[in-house]
């Protein structure tokens, strides 16, 4: 199951912590810098990292951001403790936000975190619910 599996690092995110917001990502991004890992795959899983924390800082009620290191993959996976995502058809269509003004007044609400998720991995999982959203987002080496 868990075959050619490393290392986990993981990041504890907090809902509406604007001020700390980015530093998981940031972290992730050094550690691989730190490893040597291929700039253009680095930038990809900066990208997808810092939209996957800034959704549990503004659409939940916090959670975790971990960086699961294998010998021929990376996964990010972003887990939160809910409220989850209403309409996930929507949630992923790019454009659409639920980001209230004062979110969007912080430059965040162009509805295009999910969306560039899909874009920039290889592989794309979500799930959610009442309970939180899980998103899988595998990076191949
Ligand atoms: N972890 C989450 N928990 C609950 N709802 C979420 C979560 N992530 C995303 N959503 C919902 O899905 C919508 C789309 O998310 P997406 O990241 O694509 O856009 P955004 O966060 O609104 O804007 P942007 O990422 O461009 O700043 C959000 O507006 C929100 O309604
Ligand atoms: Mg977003």
């Amino acid at each position: 199951m868990n075959e050619g599996f490393l290392k986990r690092y993981s990041f504890n995110i907090a809902a509406n912590d604007f001020m700390s917001a980015g530093k998981g990502s940031s972290s992730i991004k050094n550690i691989l810098k730190s490893m040597g890992i291929d700039a253009t795959v680095i930038r990809k899983i900066a990208i997808v990292s810092y939209e996957a924390e800034m959704n549990i800082v503004i659409h939940s009620l916090g959670g975790e951001l971990h960086c699961d290191l294998y010998d021929n993959k990376i996964i990010i996976l972003s887990e939160d403790a809910g409220p989850g995502i209403e309409d996930l058809n929507l949630a992923l269509t790019e454009g659409y936000s639920t980001a209230p003004e004062s979110i969007r007044e912080l430059g965040f609400g162009a509805g295009m975190g999910l969306p560039n998720m899909m874009k920039y991995s290889d592989d794309f999982k979500i799930t959610t619910g009442r309970d939180g959203t899980v998103i899988k987002i595998t990076f191949l080496m």
